[in-house]
């Protein structure tokens, strides 16, 4: 009966181990999002300061979301460790391209996902991370609306990256 009630574990040995380094990959991007969160705070730019504080709540309910997955799979989610935050920044730009890295390098380990869900024929999971993939399209048009802000306007003055903080509050409105 046990084994019975574990049956929807449909879900093959190779996606659960996938799904798990998945949600480390969440958490590891929710802990860097709010490292940037306190250099922006620290460096006095808070419109930016907010735009990581809600990146950083976003990854995390996409690591609940896996983690609540895998246990309604079958399978047994782990809360991972996350360790080595780099909490230091060359500049403003820097932190927003290293944001922009960070999430197309998550919209890869996504596809692998999908790519790792077809070849096991694990069609369930393969529908759960549409969801996903969408998600990223939308973070990283805005990742990389922010990365142009810093050509658009020029960040080699101080009025300059004022206008460019200022104008990181508007990046989300166009979702
Ligand atoms: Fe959950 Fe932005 O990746």
């Amino acid at each position: 009966m046990k084994d019975l009630v574990r049956m929807r574990t449909s879900i093959a040995e190779e996606m659960h181990q996938l799904l798990n380094e998945q949600i480390k990959i969440e958490a590891t991007a929710s802990a860097k999002y709010l490292a940037m969160a306190s250099w922006c705070a620290e460096q006095g730019f808070s419109y930016s300061e907010a735009y990581f504080m809600e990146q950083a709540q976003e990854e995390r309910e996409h690591m609940i979301k896996f983690f609540k997955y895998i246990n309604d799979a079958g399978g047994r989610a782990i809360s991972a460790e996350v360790t080595n935050i780099p909490h230091e920044f060359e500049s403003l730009r820097d932190v927003f391209e290293t944001a922009l890295e960070q999430e197309i390098g998550v919209t890869h380990s996504i596809y692998k996902l999908v790519e790792a869900a077809r070849k096991n024929r694990d069609y369930i999971t393969e529908h759960f991370l549409q969801w996903f993939i969408q998600e990223q399209m939308e973070e990283e048009v805005n990742a990389r609306r922010a990365v142009q802000l810093f050509e658009i306007i020029g960040d080699d003055t101080g009025l300059g990256l004022y206008q460019i903080d200022k104008a990181i509050r508007k990046v989300r409105e166009t979702e």
